[in-house]
């Protein structure tokens, strides 16, 4: 009997052992890892719709001639501000062709390709890369299509746009964490 009660202990604590180590498996590190990309692509998919609901809004009740600050302008104000704060980086950027600032163009390999997806009618288009002190970076570009009227007001190249053809888009930089 009292050999018998020895026998179930042992294998009770393998048991326990095994579980212990199977969660330290890297399996599950690499599991945690694409949902940290996951959720961090959640995150963009948030502040896309909170930056061009934004701008649209802007557009519609504030711009009213191309004397008003353009939402467009206000937005990159925006984005600076929130690149100070540290939370994230991004930028708006021309696909047209014709930038209203030559200064809002893609400029490194990232947006070059990214202006070829968003041209060719992506909705999305995305990259992992290494980040600073060993963090990962999710890089993403969503397209702006002409939404408006109003905005050919200053951008008259985008009446050549077909409805809904991608000439702008906003290029993200977020660390995974
Ligand atoms: C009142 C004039 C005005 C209107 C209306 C306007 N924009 Fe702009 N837009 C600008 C100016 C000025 C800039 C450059 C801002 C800067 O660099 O600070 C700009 C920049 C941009 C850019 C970045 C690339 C570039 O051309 O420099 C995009 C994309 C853009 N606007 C899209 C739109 C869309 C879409 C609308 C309609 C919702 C719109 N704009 C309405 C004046 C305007």
């Amino acid at each position: 009997m009292k050999f018998q009660n020895r026998t179930f202990l042992a294998g009770a604590l393998a048991a326990v052992v095994a579980a212990g180590a199977l969660s330290l498996l890297p399996v599950n590190a690499a599991d945690d890892q694409d949902a940290a990309v996951e959720r961090t692509r959640k995150t963009v998919r948030m502040l896309d719709d909170v930056y061009k609901t934004a701008v649209v809004l802007i557009t519609e009740h504030y711009v009213n001639d191309d004397k008003d600050l353009p939402a467009g302008a206000a937005a990159i104000a925006l984005f600076d501000a929130i690149k100070k704060k540290g939370w994230h980086e991004v930028k708006l950027l021309d696909v047209s062709g014709e930038p209203y600032d030559d200064d809002n163009v893609a400029k490194d390999a990232f947006e070059k390709e990214a202006v070829k997806q968003m041209k060719s009618g992506k909705a999305w288009y995305d990259k992992v890369v290494a980040g600073e002190n060993g963090n990962r970076t999710l890089r993403v570009a969503t397209p702006i299509p002409v939404v408006m009227e109003k905005c050919t007001m200053c951008h008259p190249n985008y009446k050549q746009a077909k409805k809904g053809e991608a000439i702008g888009m906003l290029s993200y930089q977020l660390t995974v964490e």
